[in-house]
């Protein structure tokens, strides 16, 4: 391993010091008898000076790189207010590892070319700040959730059935049967809480969604959150404490990050403290026809309508109390009104929508297995999961939270897939 000094940690301070650079040119420029190389490595960026009075050879060598080769450069710090980050290195030598002739992304590139060399694309610093913020987001969550006592689990994704719905199930050969790539890791967790009560897990899901909306992917990152002992308000509680909290670190921790998207734009994330406001489904439906939207009780809200909703919230809030008819079989029928469930999903504001769907689940076995009957599924498919609401069934609830959605909406990006490494849309799997 070459040990080497990040190009974020060189600063004025040092001034006088011998450092080992190693990363990729990322600007090149000459002036006079100098070259200028703004070096990038996963920290940042740094200005190394080559100039023909110091080094001749690293001077003619670093002439002939192109943007993108990778190299190792030593050198002494110089601090200089006219430098990006107010310290340069001079360089002395310089090894190349590879020298790139022609990078294929140039300035005018089209988002579906990016798209397409996505494995070239993900050497943008302002693609790297997007991970970034999705691994600190992440980090933050582990945190929160190790805090407070939840266990992480690990859940099949190779399954026999749907949990929302068979429509976007993918579904493959396995030997002889059919088996399905996992929507949601939900039952499994459902049936995990028995011995460890509170129980998390990230996994990827999968969704054979042809819609092509800016929300959906067919493959994301799914962050689930299952409790026994717990009703909806309780779980709705978790979600705006855990969401805060990964909001509130991502804010510490990747600030500039943050910045390189969203400017100063910082009210909404800054507003992402608990309580979130809670409105009933039946106010939702209100709202929106106040607002001219053409939509009836009983409905769901697409991304349209749940756009105009954000317009009246300035932080993440939440929508409760929806018709049975548009949401999941396992969904608890709500006691005091049964045409509805006790669901609960989170939308995020600026006209991002839904990141959380949560609900209390159906522990009533009889109930359960007419809401299965009902949505014409074979309760013979659910029988394990079933038997968990024999065998010391308990009150339950649960949510799932969309990590590329949150990502989007942190981020104010105008598609989740910008949010993920590779996106797998209908019409991407490659590379
Ligand atoms: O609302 P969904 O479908 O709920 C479930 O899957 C539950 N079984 C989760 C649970 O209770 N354990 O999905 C949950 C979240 C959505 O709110 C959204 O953020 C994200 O997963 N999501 C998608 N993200 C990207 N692309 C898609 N096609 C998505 N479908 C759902």
């Amino acid at each position: 391993m070459i040990d080497k000094v990040y190009c974020a940690d060189v600063t004025p301070e040092m001034e006088g010091e011998h450092v080992k650079l190693a990363g990729w040119v990322y600007r090149k420029r000459e002036v006079g008898k100098k070259v200028f190389i703004v070096l990038r490595d996963s920290s940042g960026i740094v200005q190394v000076v080559f100039s023909k009075d110091l080094s001749e050879d690293a001077y003619r060598l670093a002439r002939t790189l192109g943007i993108e080769s990778s190299v190792v450069i030593e050198g002494t710090v110089k601090a200089d207010p006219r430098a990006p980050t107010g310290a340069e290195v001079r360089a002395e030598k310089i090894e190349v590892i590879q020298n790139v002739e022609f990078f294929p992304i140039t300035k005018d590139a089209s988002r579906d070319f990016l798209l397409d060399v996505r494995h070239l694309h993900l050497h943008s610093p302002k693609v790297a700040a997007v991970m970034k913020v999705k691994a600190t987001l992440m980090q933050a969550a582990r945190e929160w959730l190790l805090q407070n006592g939840w266990y992480e689990v690990f859940p099949p994704i190779l399954v026999t059935g749907a949990v929302e719905g068979g429509a976007t199930l993918f579904k493959l050969k396995y030997f002889d049967k059919t088996a399905y790539l996992s929507q949601s890791a939900q039952l499994y967790l459902e049936a995990a809480i028995f011995s460890l009560e509170k129980v998390w897990s990230l996994t990827p899901s999968f969704r054979a969604e042809k819609s092509r909306t800016r929300r959906h992917l067919t493959e994301f990152w799914h962050l689930e959150l299952e409790a026994a002992w717990m009703d909806l308000w309780d779980i709705m509680k978790v979600e705006e404490e855990l969401v805060s909290y990964m909001v509130g670190r991502a804010l510490e921790l990747r600030r500039k990050e943050i910045e390189l998207y969203r400017k100063e734009d910082l009210k909404t994330l800054k507003k992402t403290v608990p309580p979130f406001p809670r409105i009933s489904y039946d106010e939702a439906i209100e709202i929106l026809q106040s607002k001219g939207v053409r939509i009836e009780w009983g409905e769901d809200m697409g991304a349209d309508e749940e756009r105009v909703l954000t317009e009246e919230f300035e932080s993440p809030f939440f929508v409760y109390g929806y018709p049975k008819g548009i949401k999941a079989f396992y969904m608890k029928e709500d006691p005091s009104d049964p045409r509805k469930v006790l669901a609960a999903d989170m939308l995020a504001p600026e006209g991002y929508g839904e990141v959380i769907g949560g609900s209390q689940r159906e522990d009533d076995y009889d109930k359960l297995v007419r809401r299965i009957i009902e949505e014409g599924m074979d309760p013979k498919n659910y029988e394990w999961y079933l038997d968990l609401r024999k065998y010391g069934s308990v009150p339950h609830s649960g949510f799932g939270l969309g990590l590329e959605r949150l990502v989007a909406w942190v981020l104010k990006l105008d598609h989740v897939r910008w949010a993920t490494l590779f996106p797998r849309t209908p019409s991407r799997l490659y590379p």
